[in-house]
């Protein structure tokens, strides 16, 4: 049941084969995606795609493919494991050179993969019944460019290791500054006083597209105010609400922050009134 996508052609996951010279195995040479689909339909494929090509432009790698042929690809792929809710998972890597060596090689196709993973059903927005995330804060350690969706995933692996192996759900990152950057493996916001407030896009984090789709749909409703600005971690321990945003967790809250109650230590009011407008208009983008 499990089909997944190389280099031309559809197989089954047990047949996939790369080279381990492939510089994505070397090197983590290469920019990877995850669009999520509920029922078979995708959220944000067009932004997905978007940044994919940013960063496979940002770091030299010549992919051909046109949006049509991804579009085609992904829901060839989405048909082929069954429809339902899925992660579609993306990579293109530099491809295999015929030695290790660091320069980027000359002539050298590309190694495009794709597979489909299970994912969680959307839950409902409801404060009462949706469960939150524990999570703890470590100062991040990962490289200046955060924006590359770079396969290289080493120290946000690490980082969310660190917050697991304590039992949390996720890890929250902040500068040499105090200043919160973004988790392991996803976007943060925070709510204080009704106002929902969430960094800027610099270097620093990962340009999610969740964060996008949230924030875009919040400025076109209006009642929510919104903030993109610095937040210390002040702000955000003391904050009444904390979420984190991906591709798989669509908008989750956090009820528990190194070991503490965010806010009352309930699922906030706010997360459920973003979550419905989420909810209602994700199939949107
Ligand atoms: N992670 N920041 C980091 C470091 C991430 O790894 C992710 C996503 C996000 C959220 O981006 P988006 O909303 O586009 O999914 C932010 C994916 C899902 C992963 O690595 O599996």
């Amino acid at each position: 049941m499990n089909t997944v996508y190389l280099n031309g052609a559809f197989m089954p996951i047990e047949d996939a084969k790369i080279s381990p010279l492939d510089r994505g195995f070397l090197f983590g040479d290469g920019i990877y995606e995850v669009i999520p689909a509920y029922e078979g339909k995708t959220v944000g494929l067009a932004p997905h795609m978007q940044r994919m090509f940013n960063g496979l432009s940002a770091i030299g790698i010549e992919c051909n493919k046109s949006l049509e042929e991804w579009t085609d690809l992904i829901n060839q792929l989405i048909e082929k494991n069954g429809g339902g809710n899925l992660g579609i998972y993306l990579q293109v890597s530099r491809g295999a050179d015929v030695k290790r060596y660091h320069a980027y090689p000359e002539g050298v196709e590309p190694t495009i993969f794709a597979m489909a993973n299970p994912i969680k059903p959307a839950v409902e927005a409801n404060a009462s019944t949706a469960k939150g995330f524990s999570v703890a804060t470590t100062q991040d350690m990962r490289w200046k460019r955060c924006q590359i969706k770079s396969t290289a995933l080493l120290g946000n692996v690490m980082h969310f290791q660190e917050g697991y192996a304590s039992g949390n759900d996720e890890m929250l990152l902040y500068n040499e500054d105090n200043f919160l950057t973004e988790a392991s493996s996803s976007n943060v916001f925070i709510v204080k006083d009704g106002v929902v407030i969430t960094p800027v896009q610099d270097n620093q984090i990962l340009s999610g597209i969740t964060r996008k789709i949230i924030l875009d749909i919040l400025e076109k409703d209006g009642s929510i105010p919104v903030e993109v600005r610095n937040v210390s971690m002040e702000e955000v321990f003391n904050a009444d609400e904390i979420w984190v945003t991906s591709a798989s967790k669509e908008l989750t809250p956090v009820t528990t922050i190194d070991g503490k109650s965010v806010g009352n230590g309930e699922v906030g009011a706010v997360w459920e009134a973003a979550f419905k407008l989420y909810t209602q208009f994700k199939h949107n983008y």
